[in-house]
């Protein structure tokens, strides 16, 4: 936690360094860049989660123990005794800490380019960028933050490394571009699930799994078996992430989410409990094909969805991918405590409530 929030001023100073009067240096036009700053620090500062750091910093050190585990007794002794230590050898390296940074990056100027696309006006409970400044210079932040974090990126020196993150960004794009495509509501229902499944991976898992690889990769004697189950352990527990946060947005008050309910259905999207409730009442495809738009859409589907048995459904779904990330964490040698927090963050995901 001491990380994650050293980490949100970190990202503030490589985005627009401001001296302590508040102005912005190194940018010569301060009418064109005062607006810049205060718009790409501004989900920053509202201090989010953090959740996508915290990960990739766990699987860190994790991965840093379990690269380390044929060390000798005598050579743990000797780095004990150094200033260094051993505590140093096990948390998390610079380049690693990058990757965290990165990570949340790449996540928020998503957002930022999520609320222009769903005309979103609120996030975490205040305005959007774009109900503040507008859609054009929304766009321009996200890329913007996009740059810098490519520009932290390259610091590491690593061409694996650039190709792993950029691949997450591809993802965002692919599992965007999934969700807008009109669901076949004839295909069969495991099709439909796992077309689901599909974007969820791209949508959202994609960068917990990618920045927990880069980490793995990062770990000093790791090898591939490693970075393949830090890479598993990230994709589950992101699929299951959003499971939860798509069984929230029927369940949740506005309040308690930050944004409206059955947003998901407003937006004329169909999630996991939805995708159940269809088998059990297929009029509610009806509903879908039409993207919840007739008047009164959204509520009646919300409440034949609430009352299906899908409610359960992806309550179980949720289960058993939080259950493969808990196998996969279980599954790294020599645990320490991080690898435990990672355990803890799994199963945490079944019983999420905000
Ligand atoms: C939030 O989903 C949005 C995402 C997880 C990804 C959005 C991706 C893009 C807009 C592609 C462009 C990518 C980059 C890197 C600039 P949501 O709308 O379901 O959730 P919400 O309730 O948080 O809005
Ligand atoms: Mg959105
Ligand atoms: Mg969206």
């Amino acid at each position: 936690q001491e990380h994650v929030r050293q980490m949100q001023n970190d990202i503030m100073v490589q985005l627009i360094p401001q001296d302590e009067s508040g102005a912005v240096e190194n940018l010569a036009d301060l009418n064109v860049t005062s607006n810049l700053g205060r718009m790409t620090h501004y989900y920053f500062q509202q201090g989010g989660k953090m959740l996508r750091p915290t990960v990739s910093l766990l699987m860190g050190n994790a991965c840093n123990s379990a690269a380390n585990r044929s060390i000798s007794e005598e050579y743990l002794a000797m780095l004990s005794t150094e200033r260094s230590g051993i505590a140093a050898h096990l948390s998390v390296c610079q380049n690693q800490y990058k990757i965290g940074m990165i990570a949340e990056m790449i996540h928020t100027a998503s957002l930022v380019h999520d609320d222009v696309i769903d005309e979103a006006n609120t996030r975490r409970g205040s305005a959007s960028v774009n109900a503040v400044w507008g859609n054009k210079m929304s766009v321009l932040v996200g890329d913007f933050i996009l740059a810098r974090a490519t520009q932290i990126l390259c610091s590491i020196g690593k061409p694996n490394i650039i190709s792993v993150m950029a691949s997450i960004i591809e993802d965002l794009v692919l599992g965007e571009f999934m969700q807008m495509s009109t669901t076949p509501t004839d295909a069969t229902p495991v099709d439909r699930m796992k077309a689901y499944i599909e974007k969820t991976h791209r949508k959202t898992a994609s960068l917990f799994a990618s920045s927990c690889r880069s980490a793995a990769i990062l770990a000093d004697g790791s090898d591939l078996k490693l970075h393949e189950i830090a890479f598993e352990y990230g994709r589950n527990l992101g699929i299951a992430f959003q499971l939860a946060d798509d069984l929230l947005d029927f369940i949740a008050t506005a309040d308690e989410m930050g944004k409206p309910v059955a947003a998901d259905l407003k937006l004329g999207l169909a999630t996991a409990p939805v995708l159940y409730a269809c088998e059990q009442y297929p009029e509610l495809n009806t509903m879908l094909l039409r993207k919840f738009k007739h008047d009164g859409d959204a509520e009646k589907a919300r409440e034949i969805v609430v009352n299906s048995d899908g409610m359960d459904k992806t309550r179980r779904l949720i289960d058993s991918y939080s259950q493969k990330a808990v196998e996969m964490a279980s599954s790294l040698p020599n645990r320490n405590e991080s690898t435990e927090h990672l355990i803890k963050l799994a199963m945490s995901q079944s019983d999420r409530k905000f």
